[in-house]
């Protein structure tokens, strides 16, 4: 009998040579006190760490790498971990999303020019979670997430507070002459009161949340608080199944399906997720090769009920729902509606991970048959103001604006909308539309969360708390309001959104999935005529972005980085 043959791993392209090339990867290794055995072959596996004091969100990442570590040398691999750039929401400008696309170069090359044969994606704060997830899928090794999990609730004056969400609604009041600004200061710190990201079903919840429906993390990866020790526990197995996953070349082509892309949408929909998972997820499938369309969320994920009631569309926190079950048993409510079939990274299908998944509070996860809230996934509006579409969240909006006509108060930037806004001149009424312009991914550039534009005071005085808003940007994932986002084309690309006008009329239908604006075509040839295009940067990666990105409708990820390159082992270094 011959015995099985040990099989060859890319890492051994370095470690494994003898001769002067292996004495060099292998000796300057060895200065960080590495025993010779640990180079015998075994499954390298790179930690791709978005650790960063500037990412407050993924603060604890050092130690949770900690744990994986832990877990890839019980199972017999040889862990080593890797810094790529981080991303932090709330301190990085303009806007995170401006380097989303360069980070994820970051993510790629940094794995295809080492010594890798699995990497474990360490992913927390908003834009680290998809921008590691499309490095990655452009080199396809075996792949498993681990999210950071979200931050304990939010204490104030014996409320819960929600992040983000909180921030909006205080702000508000602040701006309403409800809140003072010592109230305002004080809530800093109650509000962020624990390591993780934030604990609203936000941005990073949804992206954590897009990662377990995907199959790409261990269940339960979504909701577990950071500071809970079964996060730690989660990093350990992690590291654990990375190895046995390079022993079976689980590659992530082999998870990331067209199946597993639709089970996505129909969770981001049962759970109330953010918009900005839209234009994630038509990224990361691009990388990996699979079919996506901006009308694909539309039909497979907007007649899906929002099952969970969690901030901003509803009462509860990520850490309540951790408690009530977590994502699983919101997988499990919608079974029906998954391809159960699908295969996730610990080698079962998603429909054997959630068969017994219970459910402990059904205030915080309902039942379908008693939802939280009707049709609540993403619908997508077109029309001569969004040819290529725009993007809203029904669930985050108000019923009686979802068919709404009204005038335009049109803002060309950011800049002039702050300038204006909070002056009782402007002319503004709550039934008026308020249209931002250049905030697209060229425009901003970047493509920031903006979109869910602060209300003028004098509307906000009489009472009424939301208006129709139409922009090219997007939304923070914890905003909430009637918010048309992500039109396409953006302004500063010369979509028809550069060419409204105040006064104009503009028709908002989103059962018939109609955004109109009532200017008749002759006229907008004029407009187009006089259009003149707004500047764009001379150099560095604000050139190379705006020379390259693609409208928000396909993903904004830059044109030749679409698809991958797998992960061959480069020439020699010396
Ligand atoms: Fe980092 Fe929200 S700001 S997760």
């Amino acid at each position: 009998m011959t015995a099985a043959k040990k099989p060859v791993r890319r890492s051994q392209a370095w470690f494994g040579r003898n001769d002067r090339d292996g004495f060099v990867h292998r000796s300057w290794i060895k200065n960080q006190g590495y025993p010779h055995d640990l180079l015998d072959g075994r499954p390298v596996i790179g930690i791709c760490n978005t650790w960063s004091e500037l990412t407050p969100c993924n603060g604890h990442f050092r130690e949770l790498a900690e744990f994986v570590k832990r877990g890839v040398y019980e199972a017999g691999g040889f862990p080593l971990e890797f810094p790529v750039m981080s991303l932090g929401e709330t301190q990085l400008r303009p806007t995170a999303m401006l380097f989303r696309n360069l980070a994820s170069m970051d993510v790629e090359e940094s794995i295809r020019g080492n010594p890798i044969d699995g990497v474990v994606l360490l992913m927390g704060c908003d834009k680290t979670t998809p921008a590691l997830l499309m490095g990655a899928a452009s080199c396809d090794l075996p792949t498993i997430g681990l999210s950071g999990g979200p931050m304990l609730n939010g204490k104030f004056r014996g409320k819960d507070i929600g992040s983000g969400t909180g921030v909006w609604q205080m702000s508000e009041m602040v701006r309403a002459g409800e809140m003072s600004m010592q109230e305002f200061t004080e809530a800093e710190s109650c509000m962020h009161r624990s390591k993780g990201s934030c604990m609203t079903m936000g941005t990073a919840s949804t992206m954590a949340s897009m990662v377990e429906a995907l199959g790409m993390a261990l269940p339960e990866n979504a909701a577990i608080p950071a500071a809970d020790t079964r996060r730690n526990r989660l990093a350990q197995l992690t590291g654990r199944r990375i190895v046995e996953m390079v022993n079976e070349d689980l590659r992530m082509s082999k998870i990331l399906t067209r199946q597993a892309f639709e089970n996505a949408i129909r969770t981001n929909a049962a759970i109330g997720g953010s918009t900005n998972a839209v234009i994630h997820l038509l990224a990361v499938a691009g990388r990996i090769g699979i079919e996506l369309k901006l009308d694909d969320w539309d039909k497979l994920g907007s007649q899906i009920p929002c099952l969970v009631d969690l901030q901003p569309s509803g009462r509860f926190l990520m850490e309540d729902f951790y408690y009530a079950g977590g994502l699983p048993a919101v997988l499990r409510e919608i079974r029906h509606l998954l391809n159960l079939d699908a295969p996730t990274v610990n080698g079962k299908t998603i429909g054997e991970n959630i068969a017994e998944a219970p459910c402990w509070n059904r205030e915080v996860i309902r039942p379908l048959a008693e939802p939280f809230k009707d049709k609540a996934g993403i619908a997508i509006v077109k029309g001569n103001l969004a040819p290529n579409g725009a993007v809203i969240k029904p669930s985050a909006a108000s019923e009686h604006l979802l068919k709404h006509r009204g005038r335009a108060v049109v803002f060309e930037n950011i800049e002039e909308f702050h300038a204006k806004i909070d002056d009782d001149e402007l002319d503004v009424d709550e039934t008026c539309i308020l249209v931002l312009k250049n905030c697209g991914p060229r425009g901003y550039p970047g493509m920031a969360e903006v979109g869910n534009m602060p209300l003028p005071p004098k509307v906000l005085k009489k009472g009424f708390t939301d208006m129709v808003r139409i922009s090219d940007a997007r939304m923070s994932g914890t905003a909430y309001g009637t918010v048309v986002l992500h039109t396409s084309p953006e302004a500063a690309a010369g979509g028809p959104l550069a060419l409204v006008k105040n006064g104009d009329m503009i028709e908002l239908d989103v059962p018939a999935r109609r955004l109109h604006l009532e200017v008749s075509d002759e006229e907008l040839a004029r407009r187009r005529a006089a259009w003149q295009a707004p500047e764009v940067p001379k150099r560095g990666w604000y050139k190379l972005y705006v020379d390259h990105v693609q409208q928000a409708h396909l993903g904004a990820d830059l044109d030749f980085l679409v698809g991958g390159s797998g992960a061959p082992v480069p020439r020699d270094s010396h």
